[in-house]
């Protein structure tokens, strides 16, 4: 069985334990502190803009008076250290091995944003030994109470590591472009989630878009071609972020476009965006928090 589909067992399994946990107002909507939200930022093709749209969105969440938390589920080099000038020297797997607590390597980004640096350990969370399993979820208990936003970046494609940090988010966000190719290969993923681990609901964002009708004709082809072939699924089109030269020169300073150029076209679509997500008003009640995306990562169906 592969990790993906123990992972899909586990969170059947769970619902009914899940539901106790939920804990959204009239509306749908989260209204206590105590329940963070956790989306994974996902992509069918690398180098969309997945890392730069996980680091601003972090920015504008904390500037809205958000405590975030961002996991780095990316093997890549081009990673969130990146553009947020870090050289974390201590990561998950440390506290997998028990030699040091979660906030010894949660390190501090730019304006307060949290990040648990990458690591080879991701991979390996699904085969932990009960022990670990039990180390690192009294860990992650804490953190429901430190963070209002955990974002996964997990990295591109349909390998099963991606899929997996997908499937124990709660909310995904699929970054796509314009360009042909990385609407195909969002399409792949989007099948891969719904036919093989029956995911329905996913929100896209456009990135690099010439404007917003490009953008919105980019969210409606996909849709149509979802609405024939994946019947039932459904896709909320969360706007768009415009192709900004600044990112660019943001990068090479080694910060998030926010900081260094407030002013950059981009900047105030990562507002609206961070917007879009705290108040859309068509969510869905959704399941869990921090504690139960590691407890369906890693495979712990007890407690
Ligand atoms: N909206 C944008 N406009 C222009 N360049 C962008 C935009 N978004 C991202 N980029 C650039 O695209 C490249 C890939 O971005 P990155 O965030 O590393 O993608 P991913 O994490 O999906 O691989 C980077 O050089 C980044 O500066
Ligand atoms: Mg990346």
């Amino acid at each position: 069985m592969d990790q993906a589909t123990h992972l899909r067992r586990i969170i059947k399994g769970e619902s009914d334990k899940i539901i106790e946990f939920k804990n959204t107002n009239q509306n749908g909507t989260f209204s206590t502190p105590n329940t963070p939200r956790v989306f994974a930022v996902t992509s069918g093709k690398g180098g969309v803009g997945k890392t730069n749209i996980v680091g601003n969105l972090a920015i504008a969440f904390q500037r809205m008076g958000k405590r975030v938390l961002i996991f780095d589920a990316d093997l890549g080099l081009a990673n969130i250290d990146i553009i947020f000038g870090l050289n974390p020297v201590h990561n998950i797997d440390e506290v997998i091995r028990g030699e040091k607590d979660l906030s010894q390597i949660i390190v501090k980004g730019p304006e307060g944003v949290s990040v648990i640096p990458a690591c080879s350990g991701v991979q390996e969370l699904a085969n932990l030994t009960e022990g670990h399993k039990i180390n690192l979820l009294n860990e992650f208990d804490n953190l429901n109470r430190m963070f209002d936003i955990l974002l996964i970046d997990t990295g591109a494609g349909i390998s099963s590591n991606v899929i997996y940090f997908n499937l124990a988010a709660q909310e995904r966000i699929i970054v796509l472009t314009p360009e042909p190719t990385s609407i195909t290969d969002a399409y792949a993923l989007l099948k891969v989630m719904f036919y093989k681990h029956g995911t329905k609901h996913f929100i896209l964002l456009i990135n690099m878009a010439g404007n917003d009708k490009q953008a919105r004709s980019v969210y409606e082809n996909l849709t149509k071609v979802a609405d024939k072939f994946l019947g039932g699924i459904s896709l909320d089109y969360s706007g768009y972020i415009p192709k900004d030269d600044f990112f660019v020169k943001a990068v090479s300073k080694r910060e998030p476009i926010l900081c260094s150029y407030p002013k950059a076209p981009s900047c105030k679509h990562f507002n609206q965006l961070a917007d879009y997500l705290l108040h859309q008003t068509n969510r869905r009640p959704v399941d869990g928090n921090i504690k139960f995306l590691w407890k369906r990562l890693i495979g712990q169906t007890a407690g």
